[in-house]
């Protein structure tokens, strides 16, 4: 017995004192311990006898009942069907509130872009098909919805091909748990660990299953570390797969290779294929969802429902323990027109500010006033530009955010002041959980006020995290949202000037103490609505409170910038996102580019991993590498744990200071790039960084590629993953060439390439036929660059042209929206350059003036022999000379360069070589 219990200790001590064995499985529930995620999986195709019965139109909509053929009696669910525009479907399914269902079913507000009720197209009538076995609607010239009757089944029909595009309950798990008074008998509690939800609903899931036709992979339904590629979750030759899960989730030390749900949750999956294309289905519900792609045989043990399946069709099923079915369709066909269709849904990301767009330098923590003057000066030392400093949670005073630990941390203002000074920002953390300390204002308001998140029981729900015992506030509550945004008035947090930023951290919410490290599911919002309901959009309402806040500090003249690790559809609306605790190893590095590519998918494209991994001590080596990979994540910031060693770029010796100093530089120099294409973001929803087949989307070969991706329409990267790499297998999609970034090295497209490595750089490659706009001055940040000249790099292709785009605004404010910007296309054939307007001709009443010029132009893949150019219209010449492509580095080949054409960048000109 003592020698049993001396054997505890030593495994207690082992597991404490070794962190690689610290992801706790246990901690979190499987689809076997989750009880409608079993009952889900336990159901056969077919076993939905749900009929459609009352089909008609109603104002503008398709209505119909559904009922199970065998139990009439039963109440009916009302199913709707809507068009919007765009050929958008909308479906919705939920109880009939005129026969008084015991609860009202949540529907997660403001999620939906708030004009998007506004593009609803009226339905004028129905057409029968079928003989009356069912009914249509057009969705637009090409498409229609088609509702099947007995049994009851959806699908969106190609017209001209008859071909479906994509169909709910075509496999028959069409299942709706409605909600029932509790009866004597009714046992509904659920145990988890030493946890009790008192379920006072009873089961409440819904599942079904979506199919998609004409489709080699499916993707999307961030977030996990997995492929960008979704897997099989069952079927043959897939053992034992959990399906994938959606709920936000804290998971200490995540794997990098799970279908294990991590901090955010976007109900969105996208389906493509070389035949027909892209389509989408989004699923607007906030409660735990589990999502099950099925192999093809999944269901081979149902003999008898078996039917000979087209193969390029891909089953999917959905269960989520609560809410109702509030889900969209998107047809595409193009990958860029799904993100399209869903963005107009959801809404397309907010426009950054520039500094943001930069690099930011971050640890928990920098200890102190001194620390964080230590590290600033040593960027300026070295010549390594960079924007943002952050602060993590021991900058407070015991973790009670809004303030600050006054000994490490007198002079607050101050030493923002001095960051501002070099046109530096500061982000400090700001989390939910708040401290449960009478002497603590906010709590005592919010306490008062019953602002809180409450318990089963109705009292303030109180839970263990950072502070200690801490309190939630109810942000799914507008009154209390508008109350969190006062809080960041520069009077109400005292210390903070206009050049602090937030960071919002903890956010799933993370509860040290709760069920799953998150919030008991029967805790109650506002409205009474349950958490186990909104859950996953919990971070997502915080994060607008926060990001709202920022806008009214700031009169709403600057565009706030939080990050949140907790996420949700829409999120892309109130700010970035980061890929949250990582750890520093090169399997997590790899897995940084499928995580961040399909969070783009799903409309977010402000996002990146912690570069160098949160846990864990990267050696030099893959500290470097990640740098060099995360110079192009949307989101550029390095950060580290408490425990971890420092690691701010110099502390690594003299040659990797310098690669890391290259990284951030190539950064820098991209910056104009990459403002251009959050601006894209910002208008069309296409993200910034994308999976090479969303450029190429008929190129097969790049379906399932997640080792490389594109940066905008022109810049292929793809990582370096391994320790010591001498050489990597790079695929170039597309007929035309590629040039390689440093060395203007031109590569054949639609081949692999096995490219010599060297540890100066990860491969990156400019396609033929673009323009990029580059700066290549390097100060110590973005704001100080703002004047400086660009550089156009113009890579021809096999006709001799190419082309790009450049967009300029003040980098900050929202005059931008009033038509203040300048959007410039340049344009390159037959030898002649033209820079063309692209802002409007009528509606821009304002205009963003710039001064800067362009300073160098250069032609990659120009036979030889240019001497000089001709710039109209101040009808000058300049000589064509040979010039380093970058000045990164001495080594830089010569290129045929345009020196000086001193034109105006937001000026028509047209410059012709000969
Ligand atoms: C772009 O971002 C801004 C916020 O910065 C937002 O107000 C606007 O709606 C977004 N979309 C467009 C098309 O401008
Ligand atoms: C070359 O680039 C130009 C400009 O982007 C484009 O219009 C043209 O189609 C391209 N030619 C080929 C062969 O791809």
């Amino acid at each position: 017995m003592r020698n049993e219990t001396l054997r505890f200790l030593v495994l207690v001590l082992f597991l404490f004192l070794c962190p690689t064995l610290s992801w706790k499985k246990e901690e979190f529930r499987t689809c076997e311990q989750t009880p409608f995620c079993k009952r889900g999986r336990s159901r056969a195709p077919g076993s939905s006898s749900v009929i459609a019965t009352d089909v008609a139109i109603s104002n503008g909509e398709l209505t119909a009942k559904l009922t199970p053929k065998d139990d009439p009696q039963s109440k009916p669910l009302i199913l709707r069907l809507s068009v919007y525009q765009d050929s958008i479907l909308r479906l919705t399914i939920d109880e009939d509130p005129s026969l008084s269902p015991p609860k009202t079913r949540f529907q997660p507000p403001d999620v939906l872009l708030p004009d998007f009720p506004s593009t609803k197209l009226w339905l004028p009538r129905l057409t029968s098909e079928d003989h009356g076995a069912a009914s249509s609607v057009r969705l637009s010239d090409a498409h229609s919805a088609v509702l099947r009757q007995h049994p009851f089944e959806l699908f969106i029909r190609h017209d001209a091909s008859s071909q479906r595009v994509i169909s709910l309950n075509s496999r028959g798990l069409f299942d709706f748990e409605p909600l029932r008074h509790k009866s004597d008998g009714d046992d509904w509690e659920e145990r988890f660990r030493s946890h009790t939800d008192s379920r006072p609903y009873g089961p409440q899931s819904i599942s079904f299953d979506v199919s998609f036709h004409a489709a080699d992979f499916v993707y999307g339904i961030p977030e996990r570390a997995s492929s960008l590629a979704l897997r099989p979750t069952r079927g043959p030759n897939v053992d034992h797969s959990e399906p994938y899960r959606l709920f936000n989730l804290d998971v200490f030390e995540y794997l990098h290779d799970s279908p294990f749900g991590l901090y955010g949750s976007v109900p969105f999956m996208l389906a493509h294929g070389k035949t027909r294309g892209t389509s989408g289905f989004f699923w607007l519900n906030a409660a735990e969802m589990q999502i099950d792609v099925l192999a093809p045989g999944w269901d081979a043990e149902y003999t008898d429902s078996l039917i000979a399946l087209p193969s390029n069709r891909i089953d999917t099923f959905w269960m989520s323990e609560a809410g109702v079915v509030d889900a969209f369709f998107f047809v595409g066909p193009s990958p860029k027109d799904v993100l399209r269709q869903y963005t107009a849904v959801t809404g397309t990301p907010a426009m950054p500010q520039l500094f943001s767009v930069a690099y930011h330098q971050c640890r928990w923590n920098y200890r102190d006033e001194e620390d964080v003057e230590h590290v600033d000066s040593k960027f300026d030392e070295l010549d390594i530009p960079y924007d943002v400093l952050w602060l993590d949670i021991e900058h407070t005073d015991g973790k009670r955010y809004f303030t600050w630990d006054r000994a490490l941390f007198p002079h607050p203002e101050e030493m923002q002041r001095k960051l501002a000074d070099k046109g530096r920002k500061m982000v400090t953390i700001v989390d939910p959980h708040i401290k449960r300390d009478d002497g603590f204002h906010l709590h005592k308001e919010a306490s008062q006020k019953g602002y809180y998140v409450k318990d089963a029981s109705g009292n303030d729900f109180d839970g263990w995290c950072w502070p200690g015992s801490s309190s939630y506030p109810d942000t799914l509550n507008p009154e209390i949202r508008e109350w969190w945004a006062e809080k960041f008035s520069y009077k109400n947090y005292v210390g903070s000037t206009p050049s602090l930023y937030i960071w919002n951290d903890m956010n799933e919410p993370s509860v040290f103490n709760g069920p799953e490290v998150s919030m008991p599911r029967d805790a109650l919002h506002y409205g009474g609505v349950e958490h186990r309901e909104l859950h996953n959009a919990y971070g997502y309402y915080f994060h607008m409170a926060t990001a709202d806040g920022l806008l009214k500090r700031g009169e709403g003249k600057d565009r706030p910038f939080v990050l949140s690790r907790a996420l949700f559809a829409g999120s892309q609306r109130h700010g970035a996102v980061w890929t949250g605790d990582n750890t520093a190893d090169w399997d997590h590095l790899r897995v940084s580019v499928p995580m961040i590519l399909t969070l783009g998918l799903t409309g977010i494209s402000f996002s990146g991993a912690d570069v160098g991994g949160f846990f864990g001590n990267p050696e030099p080596e893959l500290l470097v590498r990640w740098y060099q990979l995360g110079a192009y994540y949307p989101f550029f910031r390095a950060h580290a744990h408490h425990d971890t060693k420092r690691r701010e770029p110099w502390l690594f010796g003299e040659r990797n200071t310098e690669l890391i100093k290259e990284a951030i530089h190539v950064r820098y120099a991209l910056l104009p790039y990459f403002y251009t294409l959050f601006r894209e973001a910002n208008t069309s929803g296409v993200p910034v960084v994308r999976p090479l087949w969303m450029e190429f989307p008929s190129d097969e070969a790049t379906f399932s590629n997640d080792e490389a991706f594109m940066v905008g329409g022109s810049l292929l990267v793809q990582g370096i993953y391994t320790e010591r790499a001498k050489h990597a297998s790079v695929y170039l999609p597309g007929k035309e060439s590629w040039y390689d970034m440093r060395t203007s090295t031109v590569y054949k497209g639609g081949v692999t390439h096995k490219l010599d490595i060297t540890e100066e750089s990860i491969p990156a490659f400019q396609r033929a036929g673009t323009i990029i706009a580059r700066k290549d001055r390097f100060r110590r940040s973005s704001t100080q660059m703002a004047n400086d000249p660009y550089t156009l790099v113009i890579a021809l292709n096999s006709s001799q042209a190419a082309e790009g785009e450049l967009y300029i605004d003040d980098g900050s404010s929202f005059n931008f929206l009033q038509g203040a910007y300048i959007h410039r296309r340049f344009f390159f054939s037959n030898g002649k350059l033209t820079s063309i307007d692209l802002t409007p001709a009528s509606g821009s009443n304002r205009r963003y003036p710039s001064d800067a010029f362009i300073e160098r132009i250069i032609l990659l893949g120009h036979p030889p022999g240019l001497k000089n150019a001709l710039i109209e219209p101040s009808n000058d010449k300049v000589d064509i000379e040979l010039a380093p492509l970058w000045f990164l580095r001495a080594r830089a080949p010569a290129v045929m360069t345009i020196r000086k054409p001193s034109v105006r960048v937001g000026e028509d000109w047209t410059i012709t070589v000969s």
